[in-house]
C-alpha cells in the first residue's frame, strides 16, 4: 500500500511497481508487521523516521495526496487525523504494548 509517505512527483522509490509494472502500484510498500515495532527503528522502506512519536505525527498530520495513495486513508488528509498530544502519547504506548522482548533474547529463537 500507499500510505502517503510522499507526493507523486517526488516518488523516488517506485516500491512494488519495479516488480508489476502496474501505475497503481507505484510508492506500495508491503505494510509490515508491528510486533516488536519498538526495537526496529528507523521506520519506514528508507528509514526516514527515527521514532515512533514521528510515525504517528506523519498519519495525524503528514499523509500526502498522490495518484496511487491507498483509499484507506485518504479521508485523513485534508483535515488530518486530529489527535491531541495526550492521544498521541498514548497511541505510542499502545504500540510499546506489541513489544515482545522474550522473542529478541530467548536463544531458542537464535539462529
Ligand atoms: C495511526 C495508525 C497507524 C499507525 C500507528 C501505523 C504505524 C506504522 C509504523 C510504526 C510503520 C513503520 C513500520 C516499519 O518501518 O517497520 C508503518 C508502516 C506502514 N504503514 Fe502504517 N500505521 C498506521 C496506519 C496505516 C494505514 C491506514 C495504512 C494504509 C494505507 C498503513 C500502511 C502502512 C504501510 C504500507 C507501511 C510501510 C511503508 C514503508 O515501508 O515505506 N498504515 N505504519
Amino acid at each position: 500500500m500507499n500510505n502517503g509517505l510522499d507526493l507523486g512527483v517526488e516518488f523516488k522509490d517506485l516500491g512494488r511497481f519495479e516488480v508489476t509494472g502496474a501505475d497503481f502500484d507505484k510508492a506500495a510498500f508491503k505494510m509490515p508487521s508491528l510486533r516488536n515495532i519498538e526495537y526496529t527503528s528507523p521506520y519506514m522502506h528508507d528509514g526516514r523516521f527515527n521514532t515512533l512519536e514521528e510515525v504517528v505525527e506523519h498519519y495525524n498530520s503528514g499523509v500526502k495526496m498522490s495518484p496511487t495513495v491507498s483509499p484507506l486513508i485518504i479521508p485523513t488528509i485534508q483535515k488530518g487525523l486530529g489527535l491531541s498530544a495526550q492521544d498521541k502519547a498514548d497511541l505510542v504506548a499502545f504500540l510499546k504494548t506489541l513489544s515482545d522482548p522474550g522473542l529478541l533474547t530467548n536463544p531458542a529463537y537464535a539462529n
